[in-house]
């Protein structure tokens, strides 16, 4: 066990408190402060600043390098020579496949994207105009109906057979949001197709016409998909580990991760991207809005810049811009005013005082969206896309957690409200 101690003195208590230090096998070390409950003191950490929630395997991030390795492999070298299904399979199973472990993985995909047909009459009752995040986080949850019965979550098999599934499903169900909004009839996944192919071909194509979905931009959703796979503790993750911690079924925990995502905060940020791009408008208007930036009293953000962690350019948005101009050489939209002021906007910010003192680059988010509008998604969509591909990561999580011994995630409090009291009369 751990060699090294921290002491902590606390006036009242006679001796310091000694605490056991960990080391990670890379990172910061951490202070192991369970013991603290028993001296009747807790730790005071609003927004999990400085506290681990647990260990993991899974995913490191170093956010002053620049640095995102899942299972040790670099995001760059995934998102260059693997894809999304492998990457899901490396997230789950902690190492890439062999090539048979690869076909058995692909083809159990395959074989779990359909949904049951019950599942079109929940979208009926939706209203056209509802949002896809509402719906997806409603069906997803609903599949516990479906598949709860013969889940045995402290079973391995079941669990990896649960995570199967919902890797599986979701883009069918995400599909299914777009289509429902639209008015159009749902499309079945055809298992001649790969994932991301099959995800675009639910999304955009129609019983009137054969199946035709572009290499290039399948490529690009895919690598989209892949770099959105996993993030440690982000705020998502760790909804998806607490309620996994009650021993509640998977499909709960994934729709509690697709509500943490819902927030502008976390998976909107791609949406209010675009948004801005939009308001900018014209190349000349750039330098006003820097300066709004820049402006204290001006609660203007220049969105897509700055991350909790990244205190350096966010490695998968170096990916994501190369792939922006793959797809927009693809769809003849080379000369995107979005894309030309995006890129003029990210050169000024880069050489501004303001945002090199404060370590602000842009993070995944600045051109993921501009992407997805060329491909022709709404906005709306967008962050159904990133739960999408954040699945394989939530789900990894979850099952890392039950395979180890965990206890129910229950925060403590600083208590400032009234002392008792006594009811009037
Ligand atoms: N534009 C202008 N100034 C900024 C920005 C920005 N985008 N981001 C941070 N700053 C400034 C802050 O005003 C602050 O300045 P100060 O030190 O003079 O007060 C300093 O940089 C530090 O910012 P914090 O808000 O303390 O950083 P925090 O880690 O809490 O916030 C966050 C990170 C929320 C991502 C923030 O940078 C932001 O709002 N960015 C824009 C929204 C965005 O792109 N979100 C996507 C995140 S990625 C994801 O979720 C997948």
């Amino acid at each position: 066990m751990s060699e090294k101690k921290a002491r902590l003195s606390i006036d009242g208590i006679d001796e310091p408190i000694e605490l056991p230090v960990y080391a990670g096998s890379t990172g910061p070390d951490v202070v192991d402060v369970r013991s603290l409950v028993g001296q009747g003191v807790f730790t005071y950490d609003p927004g999990f600043v400085s506290t681990a929630a647990c260990d993991s395997d899974i995913t490191y991030i170093d956010g002053g390098a620049g640095v995102l390795l899942h299972r040790g492999y670099p995001i760059e070298q995934l998102a260059e020579k693997s894809n999304f299904l492998e990457t899901c399979y490396l997230l789950l199973n902690g190492e890439l496949p062999a090539a048979d472990e690869r076909e058995v993985f692909e083809n159990t995909i395959r074989y779990h994207t359909m949904v049951d047909e019950a599942i079109h009459q929940f979208f009926r009752g939706f209203p056209r105009t509802a949002h896809p995040m509402a719906m997806l986080c409603g069906v997803v949850g609903a599949l516990s109906a479906f598949y709860h019965d013969n889940l045995d979550i402290d079973n391995s098999e079941h669990r990896l057979l649960a995570a199967h599934r919902v890797i599986a499903k979701m883009p069918t169900l995400a599909a299914m949001c777009y289509k429902h909004g639209m008015g159009q009839p749902f499309m079945y996944p055809q298992n001649s197709m790969g994932f991301a192919e099959n995800f675009l071909h639910m999304m955009f194509g129609t019983p009137c016409e054969e199946p035709k979905v572009s290499p290039v931009l399948a490529k690009a959703m895919d690598t989209l998909f892949l770099l959105h796979a996993d993030h440690e503790q982000n705020a998502s993750t760790s909804t998806v580990r607490l309620a996994g911690s009650t021993g509640t079924n998977p499909y709960a925990c994934i729709a509690s991760g697709i509500a943490a995502l819902w927030g502008p905060a976390h998976g909107g940020a791609n949406e209010a991207v675009l948004d801005m791009l939009y308001e900018i408008g014209d190349e000349s208007r750039i330098e006003e809005f820097i300066k709004r930036a820049k402006d204290k009293d001006d609660p203007f953000r220049l969105m897509g810049f700055g991350h909790r962690v990244y205190k350096n350019y966010d490695p998968r948005a170096t990916v994501i811009r190369g792939i922006c101009d793959e797809v927009l050489e693809e769809l003849g939209s080379e000369n995107d005013p979005l894309l030309r002021i995006a890129k003029k906007l990210e050169k000024i910010a880069l050489e501004d005082e303001y945002f090199i003192e404060r370590k602000l680059f842009p993070n995944v988010d600045f051109y993921s969206g501009i992407i997805l509008k060329a491909i022709g998604i709404p906005t709306s969509m967008f962050t159904v896309i990133f739960a999408t591909g954040r699945t394989p990561g939530w789900i990894a999580h979850w099952h890392e957690m039950l395979s180890e011994s965990y206890r129910i995630g229950r925060p403590r409090q600083l208590y400032k409200g009234y002392t008792k009291r006594d009811y009037p009369g």
